[in-house]
């Protein structure tokens, strides 16, 4: 039998500034009825100027590593969903890997908007499932605000910033990722989408004159799009599963809109309980908000061993995904111990110390090369 891929660690990290509707009505025209209204947020993080996508992506990892026991070696894979990363390359991924010390890991990002952390499971269990890897480390992470137009009420009181991991490891036992479903319609790519500083349009000065490095939405063409394939995405997966919408305790959908969300319930015909939403703490985060809002719902008990649930995201692409997953790690998880904190600290300060030294090795290297010849 073929292994399945079971949650078994989750974490999140997010900002410590809030920004309110009010402070936004301060900063362009809107007001707080306005965007409670029309999108259900209230607030929303924003990064402070020393951290970065890697950065928050790389505590909550390690939120995750501790619920799940398991030392970063031991770590596979790291998928890094995200539409901001740190740079173009290195990867955020292998930025992650580095600062975890996940010396046996691959790493690569992932790029599917929104959608983005929910095609990481599907792509981590496809792998687990297949026998090629044991522990798969997933992360949605985003920093949005440093491609927002602050000047843009149309989008700059949609966003926020932050991050959200899931370990999937692969054993014998029943339950854990049951069907995924991926999607993608390229037609509508400009509907969402940064139009400059890529190598199509790369960044100059005329660029950012024109505020091309922001992000860009036709906001109701977007919305239309999203009550059709929130429901859609979410009936096929439970059709290949073999289940129906009676069998689903939660749904986890991506946290875009509060409208989006209840629409899609209406159709689905599930009652507000059974669909999660955390829209009015953090907005948008992008690839980040599926994962922060499973590890809400987990903390806040509304996730219990043996719980049928959806994750259904859509975004930028135009992209689509949902996975159908049977909860089997037991809840509440044990306290993190004095112990067990001391020895992530300790592993995660030789992780620092063994990639400066690799490091400075290159460099001398280089330099006695340099020297011979
Ligand atoms: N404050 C006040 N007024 C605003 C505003 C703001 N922040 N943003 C837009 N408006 C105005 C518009 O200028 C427009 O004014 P007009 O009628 O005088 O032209 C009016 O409000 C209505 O704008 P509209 O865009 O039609 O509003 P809407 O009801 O469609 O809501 C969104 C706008 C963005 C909230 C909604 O379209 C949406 O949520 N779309 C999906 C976005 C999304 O999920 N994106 C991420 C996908 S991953």
């Amino acid at each position: 039998m073929s292994p399945q891929a079971h949650v078994t660690g989750w974490g999140k990290y997010v900002p410590q500034r809030v920004l309110t509707n009010n402070d936004l009505a301060q900063m362009v025209e809107t007001s707080d009825e306005w965007i409670t209204t029309r999108t259900g947020i209230a607030e929303r993080r924003i990064a402070a100027d020393d951290e970065s996508t890697s950065s928050m992506a790389i505590k909550a990892a390690q939120k995750a590593l501790s619920v799940a026991n398991l030392n970063p070696t031991q770590i596979d894979l790291i998928i890094v969903a995200t539409a901001t990363p740190d740079h173009a390359f290195p990867s955020t991924a292998c930025l992650v890997q580095d600062a975890l010390g996940a010396t046996h890991a691959a790493a690569f990002d992932l790029s599917a908007g929104c959608s983005g952390f929910v095609y990481g499971l599907s792509v981590a269990a496809g792998l687990i499932e297949a026998g090629q890897y044991e522990n798969v480390l997933i992360i949605g992470a985003e920093t949005l605000s440093r491609i927002t137009d602050w000047d843009d009420r149309a989008t700059c009181v949609l966003f926020g910033d932050g991050a959200g991991a899931v370990i999937l490891h692969g054993n014998a036992a029943e339950g854990g990722v049951l069907s995924g479903t991926l999607g993608a319609d390229g037609s509508g790519g400009e509907l969402l989408c940064v139009p400059a500083g890529g190598c199509k349009r790369p960044p100059s000065h005329e660029t950012v004159a024109e505020g091309m490095h922001y992000l860009t939405m036709k906001g109701r063409e977007v919305f239309r799009f999203a009550v059709r394939i929130m429901p859609s995405a979410t009936r096929k997966v439970l059709e290949m599963a073999d289940l129906t919408i009676e069998d689903i305790d939660l749904i986890v959908p991506h946290q875009a809109n509060q409208r989006i969300i209840a629409s899609s319930a209406r159709s689905l015909n599930l009652t507000p309980e059974r669909v999660y939403s955390n829209v009015a703490r953090y907005g948008n985060t992008s690839a980040a908000s599926v994962p922060i809002a499973l590890c809400e719902a987990v903390d806040e008990g509304y996730v219990h061993q043996g719980d049928v649930l959806v994750l259904v995201g859509f975004g930028a692409g135009l992209t689509w995904a949902a996975t159908a997953l049977q909860w089997s790690a037991p809840l509440p998880t044990d306290p993190q111990s004095r112990t067990k904190a001391v020895w992530y600290k300790v592993l995660y300060r030789y992780a620092k110390v063994r990639s400066w030294i690799r490091s400075l090795v290159r460099k001398i290297a280089a330099q006695f090369t340099k020297f011979r010849q």
